[in-house]
């Protein structure tokens, strides 16, 4: 099957599935209810939930029974946006287009709805019908990788580097922390999910390389937002920042390169993930 429809088919599992874990709540307090769905609502790439089935279907595992270990990393990277979006950190007002959470909802039910979103996750795990060794595991893997030594770390590194120049190590450490470790995650949940753990260290090879690849673009593409961009306001820095946007397109397809060269080691048809990787690189949104 070409690359394309297969990526399709678990982009529609997941649009089709991804309300259905949303757990409903009483009318006094359904608010909480719709902010969370505001925020999961297609327009996201998916990127993450797409790279964890493709991970379990190329090693063999059964992509329905691990839909919930995807949806669990597309919520966390949902209540990673809508706290990204605060007054507090970011201050964005939009969001793919649409006004962020806080802007529709208020501060507080925003970071409610966030709140809510991370802890669901875990339960999102312990809703698959896999071994209790495989949640298990998910569990412990999905903690660390969005944990203080995780995706929370790299916001931290993030935040303090505001109007201060950075170097590249930390920069490198920033982008590793903020989005790599969510994107590992989703591929280390794709290996557990399949049952396959002797291919997790290649697949965190793979996504810790493409996820600093895939910040770079999106460095690259706020950057080509000019000065409406609240990263260029605050004056964060960012590969563009300090090696100019020619340079960061280079480092970019380099990182891609490493990543693909780390799908040798995989034993299974890579092509998807392949083109799924050249997809994100020359992506424009
Ligand atoms: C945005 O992630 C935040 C980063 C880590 C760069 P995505 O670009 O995956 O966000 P959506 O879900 O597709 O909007
Ligand atoms: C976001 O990085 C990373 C996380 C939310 C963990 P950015 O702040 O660059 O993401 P955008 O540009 O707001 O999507
Ligand atoms: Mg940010
Ligand atoms: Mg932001
Ligand atoms: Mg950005």
């Amino acid at each position: 099957m070409n690359s394309d429809i297969i990526i399709k088919n678990h982009i529609d599992l997941i649009e089709n599935r991804i309300m259905s874990f949303v757990p409903e709540v009483s009318p006094e307090y359904s608010v909480i209810e719709e902010a969370m769905k505001y925020s999961l609502e297609s327009g996201g790439k998916r990127v993450r939930p797409v790279l964890a089935l493709e991970f379990c279907r190329i090693l063999g595992g059964d992509v329905e029974k691990m839909l919930p270990f995807a949806i669990a990393v597309e919520f966390i990277h949902t209540y990673s946006l809508i706290h990204d979006d605060l007054p507090c950190m970011d201050n964005d007002d939009f969001r793919r287009g649409k006004p962020a959470s806080h802007k529709k909802y208020g501060e507080a039910n925003a970071l409610l709805a966030g709140d809510a979103l991370l802890t669901h996750a875990f339960s999102c795990i312990a809703s698959a019908d896999l071994s209790s060794k495989q949640m298990i595991d998910a569990v412990r893997e999905l903690s660390a990788y969005a944990g203080s030594n995780g995706m929370i770390g790299g916001q931290i590194i993030d935040l303090e580097g505001e109007n201060k120049s950075l170097d590249l190590n930390s920069l490198f450490l920033m982008d590793k922390l903020k989005t790599s470790a969510l994107i590992t995650s989703a591929c280390v949940l794709g290996c557990i999910g399949a049952d396959k753990y002797e291919y997790i260290p290649s697949a965190v090879k793979f996504a810790e390389n493409l996820g600093i690849a895939f910040q770079i673009i999106d460095d690259v593409l706020d950057f080509l937002e000019g000065e409406h961009n609240s990263d260029i306001i605050s004056g964060k820095s960012t590969y563009v920042s300090l090696l100019g946007l020619e340079e960061a397109r280079r480092q970019a397809s380099a990182y891609t390169q490493k990543a693909l060269d780390a799908l040798e080691e995989i034993d299974g048809d890579t092509s998807v993930l392949k083109h799924f990787a050249s997809l994100l690189l020359n992506r424009q949104s």
